[in-house]
């Protein structure tokens, strides 16, 4: 199964993936966890990186297709994966799409869009500044990550919908209850 999980920040794509990660025991692929990871370690890439991401804006789109590339070729992702926070914009689907074809790999299957309405991640989002301190969990950058996606991202839901391949699953509630709705969406 190849999913790419669409939803605005904190619409819960992390924690959804986690437990399809669980269900069907392929990898997540999460560019902002590998960004971040780049970061705290200091390589060339998370110099890069830092100044986009502690802002809210976009990394550049070769560094994150360059970091997605690499991990699709690893063996555990070739019998799928779920892909958190890419594509971000309709550059960067179309390069995923040319990947699937290239690497004699299956086109995606379904990208799931985890609806969440503005008040409810701003919530979110400030109780995990308090809990977890991520360096974008600030009231002007959550404000602007949430403008980046409906600039950049929201229009991905039009190009999935466009191929088929787009659910919408209320993304409000108990995280169980979600993931149910998202396991009836995959079917
Ligand atoms: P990224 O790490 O992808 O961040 P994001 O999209 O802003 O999303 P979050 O990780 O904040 O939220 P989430 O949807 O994963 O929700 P979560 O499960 O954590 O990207 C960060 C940055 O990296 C970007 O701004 C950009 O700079 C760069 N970047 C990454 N990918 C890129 C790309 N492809 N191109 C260019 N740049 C890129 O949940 C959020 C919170 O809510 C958690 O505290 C969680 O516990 C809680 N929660 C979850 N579900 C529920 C629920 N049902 N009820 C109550 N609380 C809940
Ligand atoms: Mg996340």
């Amino acid at each position: 199964m190849r999913i790419v999980l669409l939803g605005a920040p904190g619409s819960g794509k992390g924690t959804q993936g986690e437990k399809l990660v669980e269900k069907f025991g392929i990898p997540k692929i999460s560019t902002g966890d590998a960004l971040r990871a780049a970061v705290a370690a200091g390589t060339e890439l998370g110099k890069q990186a830092k100044a986009a991401m502690d802002a809210g804006k976009l990394v550049a789109n070769d560094i994150v297709i360059g970091i997605v590339e690499e991990r699709l070729e690893q063996p555990d992702a070739v019998n799928g994966f779920i892909l958190d926070g890419f594509p971000r914009n309709t550059a960067q689907a179309q390069v995923l799409d040319q990947l699937m074809a290239g690497h004699n790999q299956r086109p995606i299957d379904k990208a799931v869009h985890l609806a969440v309405d503005d008040e409810e991640i701003i919530r979110r989002l400030h109780e995990r500044a308090v809990t977890e301190g991520r360096h974008d969990d600030k009231p002007e950058v959550i404000r602007h990550r949430i403008e980046v996606y409906n600039a950049e991202t929201h229009p991905l839901l039009d190009y999935y919908q466009a191929q088929s391949k787009l659910v919408t699953v209320q993304g409000v509630g108990l995280v169980d209850e979600i993931f149910q709705r998202v396991l009836k969406a995959l079917q």
